[in-house]
């Protein structure tokens, strides 16, 4: 048996749209106090609070000299301009921001986001110096109609369009069934496994092998203290986009832990 590729553990805590600027300067500071360097060299470790604490959560982390990375949930396809509303991946990376999620299920599914949209944020980051974070995700109704492989496969397609293999070192795939996404129904480790299998064949086929080795690919929904070690067992689980328990500080840092 060939050994597993190394590929260095990601995880990150996507705070969604939770937190206010007490609670997530908190929140960061406890978890700088948490992460010591060891912990941060043997994990990539990134927060994504909400818009409007990015800039306040960047300084609580770097004032601690912390090597947990500031992520944004979003962020638009456009350099600047009339887009009202929107924050564009410059404004982001002079925040200190270094990573930005992309085609989340919930702005695929709640916000009607386009593949061709996520695509071109994707890029947008990817310009502007930043690393991406691009989900898919199937659906409970498309997985008992036997189309998880092809629906993640084809959200990947779209959303990888364009893309060099030197690109690919900087964009990690989270694979988040949507229906275990805030339900406490975690997928088995060996559905997650399976998933993650083909999510990694496709990418050879797009890229090529050594691309696809390299990639990593973080499982999201309902992950926990207590399901996260099963889960990052598996060999082409590479770490996890987690939600609720990303909020408090024991909770994610028991699931870092159960990355090293
Ligand atoms: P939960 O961990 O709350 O299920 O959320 C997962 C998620 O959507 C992370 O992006």
């Amino acid at each position: 048996m060939p050994d597993r590729p190394h590929r260095k553990p990601h995880i990150g805590g996507n705070w969604k749209m939770n937190l206010h600027h007490q609670d997530a300067a908190a929140l960061a500071g406890a978890l700088a106090d948490r992460f010591d360097a060891a912990t941060t060299d043997a994990v990539d470790v990134t927060v994504f609070p909400a818009f409007p604490y990015l800039a306040a959560v960047s300084s609580v982390l770097c004032e601690k000299g912390s090597q947990i990375a500031v992520g944004a949930q979003d962020g638009y396809a456009e350099p600047n301009g009339a887009f009202t509303g929107e924050v564009s991946m410059s404004m982001l990376k002079d925040v200190g921001v270094r990573c930005v999620l992309v085609g989340h299920s919930e702005r695929r599914h709640v916000i009607g986001e386009t593949d061709e949209l996520v695509n071109a944020k994707l890029h947008a980051a990817l310009d502007a110096g930043l690393d991406v974070i691009l989900a898919v995700g199937e659906k409970l109704e498309q997985r008992e109609a036997g189309k998880t492989d092809y629906i993640n496969t084809g959200q990947l397609g779209y959303g990888l369009a364009g893309v060099t293999d030197e690109q690919m070192s900087r964009i990690t795939i989270a694979y988040e069934p949507v229906w275990a996404i805030g339900t406490g129904k975690t997928a088995t480790p060996d559905d997650a496994q399976k998933a993650h299998v083909v999510i990694r064949q496709a990418v050879a086929f797009m890229f090529d092998q050594a691309v696809a080795d390299g990639v990593r690919i973080q499982y999201g929904g309902s992950m926990k203290p207590a399901n996260a070690r099963d889960l990052l067992d598996q060999p082409d689980i590479d770490g996890g986009l987690i939600g609720g328990a990303s909020l408090k500080a024991d909770d994610f840092a028991g699931i870092v832990d159960a990355a090293k």
